[in-house]
């Protein structure tokens, strides 16, 4: 089901050219991203990796246009997004664009269908009854439509979280940890849905984890250090990606205990 605006089914989706962001203005800003080139092909999924601080979440924020750089370009489809209009930019994140969160996000006054079609009600659009009960059954929700957040446990709000994002067809899906509340079991089963859109639905994937078998399951996993990538793994291992994070981790904690040049 892909629009035929969307080009053929190979290449660039999305690209950050030396994207930097950097928090405050005054003596003690963050350069929380250090100029960051990264190309994402089309039906992928790609993790993010790095220390905590790295500059993950707001790589994430930055690519999902939920916040502006500081400098650089992001670029969908070869337009460049920095250049738009904040009320152009609303619509082309609520069209093309889902995040799933760590805390779910969910409103707990609303029921599930009513959570899942929330987006396309805030883009004024009415909810197709087909897509929607086909989002709701491929994941796994059926039996829960009319249930609460409250009445549910976390990996089924998170299945609700991914409805929702799922709905409007987004071409890029974005997590930050989505699987960091939950146990091992549920995390593989939200990654499989997750894997699952990329695979057989029209998505293309970039979530943060800190998870070496999530991490396992990408085809891609990029590491953030100090806001600069570091290190790419393909189709890594999960021994592979453990000990990219061990050497990362002694490494960045050696740059802490030297005088830090990045606190400006
Ligand atoms: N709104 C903000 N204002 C000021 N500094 C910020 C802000 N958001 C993030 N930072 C700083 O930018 C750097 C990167 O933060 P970021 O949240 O992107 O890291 P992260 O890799 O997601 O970390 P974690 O694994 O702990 O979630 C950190 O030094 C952080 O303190
Ligand atoms: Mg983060």
């Amino acid at each position: 089901m892909r629009s035929e605006d969307e080009g053929p089914d190979t290449g660039e989706l999305l690209r950050l050219q030396d994207v930097r962001k950097v928090y405050g203005r005054t003596r003690n800003s963050v350069e929380a991203l250090a100029g960051v080139t990264m190309g994402f092909q089309r039906h992928t999924f790609t993790a993010v990796m790095g220390p905590s601080g790295s500059g993950k979440s707001t790589f994430l924020h930055c690519a999902a246009l939920l916040d502006r750089p500081t400098s650089g370009s992001v670029l969908l489809e070869g337009q460049d997004l920095t250049q738009m209009k904040e009320r152009a930019l609303t619509k082309l994140r609520r069209n093309r664009i889902g995040f799933v969160f760590q805390s779910f996000n969910l409103l707990p006054a609303l029921n599930v269908v009513d959570n899942v079609t929330l987006p396309l009600k805030l883009a004024g659009k009415r909810p197709n009854r087909r897509l929607v009960d086909d989002v709701i059954e491929r994941t796994g929700l059926t039996s829960r439509r009319k249930h609460r957040p409250g009445e549910l446990s976390g990996g089924q709000q998170q299945r609700v979280a991914i409805a929702r994002a799922l709905v409007t067809q987004p071409a890029l899906l974005f997590g930050d940890e989505p699987t960091g509340a939950l146990d091992t079991q549920t995390a593989l089963e939200i990654l499989g849905l997750l894997r699952q859109a990329v695979d057989t639905g029209e998505q293309t994937a970039v979530v943060v984890t800190h998870d070496p078998v999530v991490a396992s399951h990408a085809d891609r996993v990029v590491f953030l250090v100090d806001g600069q990538v570091s290190a790419e793994l393909d189709r890594p291992s999960v021994e592979q990606v453990a000990a990219q994070m061990t050497q990362l981790g002694a490494w960045a904690r050696a740059r802490r205990s030297a005088p830090s040049e990045r606190v400006r």
